[in-house]
Formats: structure tokens, sequence, C-alpha cells
């Protein structure tokens, strides 16, 4: 029960490595809030946790619209009068069924670049103004922003992607150093090549597949390994760490 009574926002819950991290958080104790913009997907995620005896509500959010995130934060306060965590994992990113364009800088438009800079950027920063307030309040709180591999690598092909994932990666530690003043710790993730339903087409394609198990665990990594980590960087047991930049890559960044 490392997060017994703490009530945590995890954003794009409702799949993948949001979804495992809101079924660790509720098992380990934790009231967890699902921001999610796909309500099927919520929803499922919701009752699931409730059948497997934990605590978590849904309330579908679109992280890169001011007023849904206005009124998720409103609703939490209202309910729960507190927010201890906040894990900043929503995304959208590889996937073939993706509507924007992942490629170069010559090849994406400005459009497509202006929305994955809108929900991967600009949705953290907007979860963060409007949480942050109510954290120096209660001078206390943890937040953990999922970045990737391509905030701190140059992995080529979806350049707006990488310039969002950067940002949060520099967003992490400023904040990190802004508000450690109110015991807010800051601390940002970048997992490597994960199979969730973001990527699986890509990893269906053997030659593709073949190049992103090429690291040093020989492996991609499982959604589970990464609600892992944030689990701990959110946790007590992390209570002197703020402003890391922790790669979950099985040492695909070491080589
Ligand atoms: N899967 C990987 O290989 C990988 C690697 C590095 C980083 N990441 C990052 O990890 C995070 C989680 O991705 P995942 O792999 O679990 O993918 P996923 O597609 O399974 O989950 C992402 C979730 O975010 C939700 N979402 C997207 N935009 C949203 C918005 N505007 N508002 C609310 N919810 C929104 C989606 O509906 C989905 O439920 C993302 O930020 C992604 O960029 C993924």
């Amino acid at each position: 029960m490392r997060l017994k009574d703490k009530v945590a926002i995890i954003t794009g819950a409702g799949s993948g490595q949001g979804k495992e991290a809101a079924k660790l958080f509720a098992a380990q104790g934790a009231r967890v809030i699902i921001a999610e913009w796909k309500e099927e997907h919520g929803k499922n995620v919701e009752q699931e946790i409730g059948e497997e005896g934990n605590n978590a509500t849904f309330i579908q959010t679109d992280i890169s619209n001011e007023e849904n995130v206005k009124k998720l934060v409103e609703q939490v306060v209202h309910e729960e009068q507190r927010i201890d965590i906040l894990f900043n994992n929503a995304g959208v990113g590889f996937s073939s069924r993706s509507k924007y364009q992942m490629a170069s800088v010559l090849e994406t438009p400005l459009e497509d670049w202006n929305q994955i800079l809108s929900i991967n950027l600009n949705g953290t920063y907007l979860m963060c103004k409007h949480i942050l307030p109510i954290m120096i309040e209660q001078q206390s709180g943890s937040i953990v922003n999922n970045s990737s591999l391509n905030g701190i690598l140059g992995v080529t092909g979806a350049d707006a992607y990488t310039a969002s994932k950067g940002g949060v990666v520099a967003l992490s530690r400023v904040m990190a150093v802004d508000y450690g003043k109110h015991n807010i710790r800051v601390n940002c993730i970048c997992p490597g090549a994960i199979d969730t339903p973001m990527i699986r087409e890509v990893l269906d394609d053997p030659k593709i597949a073949k190049n992103y198990e090429a690291g040093p665990l020989g492996r991609v990594g499982k959604p589970e390994e990464v609600a892992q980590a944030a689990l701990f960087l959110v946790s007590e047991e992390a209570s002197y760490i703020t402003g890391l930049v922790m790669p979950v890559d099985g040492g695909w960044s070491a080589v």
C-alpha cells in the first residue's frame, strides 16, 4: 500500500502504460482519476479497477483543451479536496492508425505539427498549470511526465513527436527547479519501445520489430514495467528525487 489514500490523476489511462499505471496505483491504495478522452476505454478501465476491489473514477478529458482540464481539476478538488499525484502520460505517437503524419520536418504539415505539440506538450503544460496551484496550497505533490527516448535521442522519422517529447523533458526539469521549494517533485520517464496499442501495428512488422529488439535486453518493454517506474517516482520511496530524466528502455540509450 505505497500510495494509501493518495489522490492520483493519470492522463491517457484508458490504454497502454496509463492503464497499467492506473491499475497499479489503485492496487497500491490510491484513489485514481482516469483522465482520458476516449469514453469507452476510460469506462472499461474504471470498471476493471472496480472489479479488482480498488478505487478509480473516469472523467472524460481532452488534455489539449483548457476548459476540459479546468473542469477535471474542479471536479477532483470538489470530490477529493486534494491532488497528490499527477502522471502526465497521455500522448499521440507512432500508431499507423494515427491521423497525424509522423515524419521528418520536410514531410510534416504544419497542421499536424501543431496538433501533436498541442497534445503531447501543451497538454502536459495545461495539466500542470491547473494542478500546481492545488499542490502549492498543500505544500506537497509529485508529478511524473511521460516523455520518450525520442525526447533525449535523435530518433528520426517523427520530428513533431520528438520535439514535443524534448519539450516535456525540458519542462520537467524547469518545473522541478521552480516548484521544489513547495515540496513538489517533478520527474520524467523516457520509455523505449513499449508494447502498447500505440506501436503494436509497427511491432507486427518483423523487420521493424527486429530493430526494436536490438537493445541490450533484446526485447521490447511491457507497459507494466513503465508503470512500476512511475510508481517508484511518485511514491515516498523517491522522496529525495526530483528533476530526474529516467530512461525505461531496456538499455537502449546506454548503447
Ligand atoms: N509505446 C511506446 O513505445 C512509447 C514509447 C515512448 C513513449 N511513449 C509515450 O507513452 C505515453 C503512453 O502511450 P502508450 O504507449 O500507452 O500508448 P496508447 O496509445 O496505448 O495510450 C495513450 C493514451 O492516451 C490517450 N490520449 C491521447 N491523446 C489524449 C488527449 N488529448 N486527452 C486525453 N487522452 C489522450 C489515448 O486515448 C490513449 O488512451 C505516450 O505519451 C507516448 O507518447 C510510448
